[in-house]
């Protein structure tokens, strides 16, 4: 079929392929253009120039939903000008049968609808309307789109997702129902995947689950998450591997071991807390206590005291008291994170939190959100300053936007580090000595 697309399609066509949310949906964008450069697509970021517009959305939020309709409504004028324009709208947002239905009702302008296990459906949605059928619609549940290639972004950094879908239905959040139930990739098509994105010169590995902990547990294999990271540290070359998310509830100590024991693997573990009051643990339905998250923590810094930690926060889940919101800090003041992702809970219809009662004004929860990062700020600050005088080997990402001359990389541990230097450092591994720290990243400067 793609092939008669390509044929249908011509020559000279462009796509803009635009991705909201997380980094697996960043992934399943690249997959999109995958398929579209197989049906001859050229890639444009200029909407303008397109004639094929796909918004692969995000669902998390609702005002995340509300500002995609707000950019569907605005490429209405866009199919005024250009009346042979597509536009698809595809991602988490496609996922909820009455989203379909709003866009078909009120959108007319857009032309077909696909869902987030649907992918693969794409050459075939794009026919029928290239034969001038009215909506297409294909929201069911296939599993023949993980091994699509992607078009990735970077050239030295890439995301591999190892697994689709949640089995944890955290009762704030929406992906379960979107994303369906947790699928892994076979072990040898992930080795087969990096070692080719190695051999072509890519240096950062991320792989992406949901919850990379029960990797491998819909095989019924148990482990298969570190002796996958085991397989991945014996592909040869000079890469890094970075992995997100660990579910807590799911942290063994043989992940732990693993990361220690492979050289590759970075030094760093993103272990999202959500909140450090079990009360509030046991209503988000996280299946573990504060102080089983606090055990992990104790035996990973009891192998390296100074070993990186991030993780993310929510602040104003329903009905958390000063009580709750104390005990977050407490954590925070006691794990001393690196980085945190913070977020203000935000009611998704659909979700079991949304039923819940909720008497803590939007001003409480605005107020303990910057005493939160207040505190972060601080703790960050005094955190980096362990790397003064130390080296560290940093993946260089860009030119610093903030200061001229510098760039800007990661280190190992997931640290931003800027040091002076120019654009033909970018894509490269250098060791740094750090010089300076300040709450958001260190300053560094090349080791000869
Ligand atoms: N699977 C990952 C995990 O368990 O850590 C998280 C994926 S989720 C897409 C990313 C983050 O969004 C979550 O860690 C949570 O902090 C935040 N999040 C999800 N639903 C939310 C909501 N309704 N309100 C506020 N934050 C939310
Ligand atoms: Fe959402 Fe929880 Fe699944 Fe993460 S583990 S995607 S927070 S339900
Ligand atoms: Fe990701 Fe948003 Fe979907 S965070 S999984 S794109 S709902």
């Amino acid at each position: 079929m793609l092939n008669e697309i390509k044929n249908i399609i011509g020559e000279g066509k462009y796509a803009y392929v635009r991705s909201f949310g997380c980094q697996l949906n960043i992934s399943d964008g690249e997959k999109i253009k995958g398929l579209l450069m197989q049906m001859g697509y050229n890639f444009t970021d200029d909407e303008a120039k397109a004639d094929l517009i796909i918004l692969n959305t995000c669902a998390v939020r609702e005002n995340a939903e509300d500002r995609v309709f707000g950019i569907v409504g605005s490429m209405k004028k866009l199919k005024e000008i250009k009346p042979s324009l597509i536009i698809g709208i595809s991602g988490c947002m496609t996922a909820q049968a009455h989203i379909a239905e709003k866009i078909r009702k009120s959108y007319p302008q857009v032309d077909f609808v696909v869902g987030t296990s649907a992918i693969s459906s794409i050459p075939k949605l794009l026919f029928d309307c290239l034969r001038g059928e009215k909506f297409g619609v294909d929201i069911a549940e296939y599993d023949d789109f993980s091994e699509v290639e992607q078009v990735r972004e970077s050239k030295f950094k890439a995301s591999v997702p190892i697994m689709f879908g949640c089995n944890n239905f955290c009762t704030y959040c929406i992906v379960p129902y979107v994303r369906g139930r947790e699928r892994s990739r076979k072990q040898e098509d992930i080795v087969t995947e990096v070692r080719d994105l190695v051999q072509n010169g890519y240096k950062e590995v991320m792989l992406l689950g949901q919850n990379v902990n029960s990797y491998g547990n819909d095989f019924g294999e148990k482990g298969a998450f570190p002796k996958l990271l085991r397989e991945l540290n014996k592909i040869e070359g000079d890469f890094v591997i970075r992995f997100m998310s660990s579910h807590p509830k799911d942290a063994t100590e043989e992940l732990i071991d693993t990361i220690f024991e492979c050289n590759k693997v970075a030094k760093h573990l993103h272990l999202p807390l959500q909140s450090g009051s079990s009360d509030v643990l046991a209503r988000m339905n996280r299946r573990y206590t504060v102080e089983k998250y606090l055990e992990i923590v104790e035996y990973i810094r009891s192998r390296d005291s100074g070993f990186s930690l991030t993780t993310d926060l929510i602040v104003g889940f329903p009905d958390e008291t000063d009580a709750d919101f104390q005990a977050t800090l407490d954590v925070i003041k006691r794990v001393k994170y690196d980085n945190i992702y913070s977020f203000i809970y935000s009611k998704r219809s659909g979700t079991k939190a949304a039923e819940m009662a909720d008497f803590t004004s939007d001003e409480v929860k605005s107020a303990r959100m910057r005493e939160l990062l207040e505190l972060q700020r601080e703790i960050s600050t005094e955190n980096y300053k362990r790397f003064i005088g130390k080296r560290m080997r940093v993946l260089v990402d860009d030119v610093s936007k903030k200061r001229k001359g510098y760039v800007t990389g990661k280190s190992n541990e997931y640290i931003i580090v800027e040091f002076e230097g120019d654009e033909t450092l970018i894509g490269r591994f250098v060791d740094i000595e750090v010089t300076d720290s300040m709450n958001w990243a260190v300053i560094g400067k090349m080791v000869k």
